[in-house]
């Protein structure tokens, strides 16, 4: 039961035996996008049922693509082919996904028709001209709330021409935006990044035939082809088996094996950072499947202690932080984070609202502004704590709540919906104390 968006976490028991958790929402956005655009019919199994992903089905729904639910995480996506969307009768509403809405405002600005891109509060708070400047650049027409901030009216029928771009700041969303608007430009977009990120848009690309050029930190395509539907299967999304490899890792006595983790390199920094805090995390018949590296993880229970999390890390473990946090304040030792500024606009700042959190457990975290200094070793106490309706935020509690002296109460936990529906659920069987309160 998950309607209450207040639960209570508290120590439940170890945590044992073989879970699955739910599709990468990465992968299952760009399945979405790109099965539209296909010719053909591109079945997707382990699709991400979230409700950031859903509403990108909507989305393209609501654009006159026929999309068939054929059981749990299973879609049939008709494509229209690339010029076959329709104009959508009303906004968009991306709902609380910035994924969605970054990646549709690229797809969106090559179109004959206008559009509107909205959310929830949080997203309609997230920063938006990182997209929209570049596109612009292109040739796009964009308009923003004040600040830059959703929603986004999409001007459509520009006529777009390649860039050459080197983005700022790393981020798989920018990136994919100039990829998406540069499947309907001239000549050639290319797109750089200071470190490399998740390259799914580009490995999608390519398997449904598009010409493009990548490797780590570079892109390059141009306009004018055609994309041809394949199917596609989604791998377990690796940030969701953040929660349970970070709760195994500190609950005496747990010895958990996750099947079917996705293991894109640029996805498991985390597992890097677990390891140099001293983790026991096996990885178990690596393989590959539908494209994308897959294997099973084996954590157990291991004594861990504070790190320096290199800065290289950081865009290969962008959405672990929070959960990395939990793990950083209870064990021994100093743990220090930097170059993560991108923390700050997330669904929430999760660097301070982890360390607001943190701290009301009973824990010293020294913010900065592209990071925190964890000062390990305190006993975690029970508290009352606002995830912010990030779902992140909310599930990195839970784990919190596993090795805390008294139960920890966490009201905004509506949005884990978002990202991992049923993790109520499963991570009760996994033996996480969790509680509607
Ligand atoms: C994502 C990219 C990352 C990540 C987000 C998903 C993607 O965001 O935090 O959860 O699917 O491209 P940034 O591109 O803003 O770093």
């Amino acid at each position: 039961m998950t309607a209450s968006s207040t639960w209570q976490a508290r120590p439940g028991t170890p945590l044992r035996g073989t879970i699955r958790v739910p599709g990468d929402k990465s992968i299952s956005h760009r399945a979405m996008m790109l099965g539209a655009l296909a010719d053909g019919v591109t079945r997707v199994s382990g699709f991400l049922e979230g409700e950031d992903t859903l509403a990108t089905a909507a989305a393209f729904r609501a654009m006159g693509v026929r999309i068939e639910d054929d059981g749990p995480g299973r879609k049939i996506v008709h494509g229209a082919g690339i010029d076959g969307l329709r104009a959508p009768a009303a906004p968009i509403d991306c709902g609380n996904a910035g994924t969605g809405m970054r990646l549709l405002a690229g797809l969106l600005a090559g179109q004959r028709f206008d559009s509107t891109l909205t959310g929830d509060a949080s997203l309609t708070r997230r920063p938006m001209r990182r997209v929209t400047e570049p596109l612009a650049r292109m040739g796009a027409r964009i308009e923003t709330a004040e600040g830059g901030r959703p929603p986004l009216r999409i001007f459509g029928g520009q006529s777009l021409a390649g860039v050459d771009h080197d983005l700022p700041v790393a981020s798989a969303q920018v990136k994919s935006a100039l990829l998406l608007a540069g499947l309907y430009a001239q000549g050639e977009t290319t797109v750089r990044e200071p470190h490399p990120t998740r390259d799914y848009t580009e490995r999608m690309l390519a398997a449904l035939g598009w010409p493009i050029e990548f490797s780590p930190g570079f892109a390059r395509l141009s306009g004018g082809h055609r994309l041809t539907a394949t199917d596609i299967a989604v791998p377990s999304d690796f940030s969701s088996a953040a929660f349970f490899l970070v709760a195994a890792s500190l609950v005496p006595g747990s010895d958990l094996t996750l099947e079917g983790v996705g293991m894109n390199p640029r996805r498991t920094g985390l597992l890097d950072a677990l390891r140099l805090m001293g983790a026991w995390i096996e990885v178990r018949n690596a393989r590959e499947e539908g494209g994308e590296p897959v294997a099973d993880l084996r954590v157990t229970h291991a004594p861990l202690h504070g790190a320096i999390i290199p800065e290289a890390l950081v865009p290969d473990m962008i959405d672990e932080f929070p959960v990395l946090f939990v793990a950083a304040a209870a064990v021994s030792g100093v743990t220090t984070v930097s170059g993560a500024a991108e923390l700050r606009v997330k669904e929430s700042d999760r660097i301070a609202v982890m360390a607001n959190g943190l701290r009301a457990m009973g824990a010293r975290i020294d913010e900065t502004p592209d990071g925190a200094v964890i000062h390990g070793g305190a006993t975690l106490g029970g508290a009352s704590v606002d995830a912010h309706d990030d779902h992140r935020i909310a599930m990195s509690f839970v784990v919190a709540g596993q090795i805390a002296s008294a139960p920890v109460t966490l009201r905004g936990c509506a949005t884990v919906a978002t990202s991992f529906p049923g993790f109520f659920g499963l991570a009760n069987r996994a033996g996480m104390g969790l509680a509607v309160a």
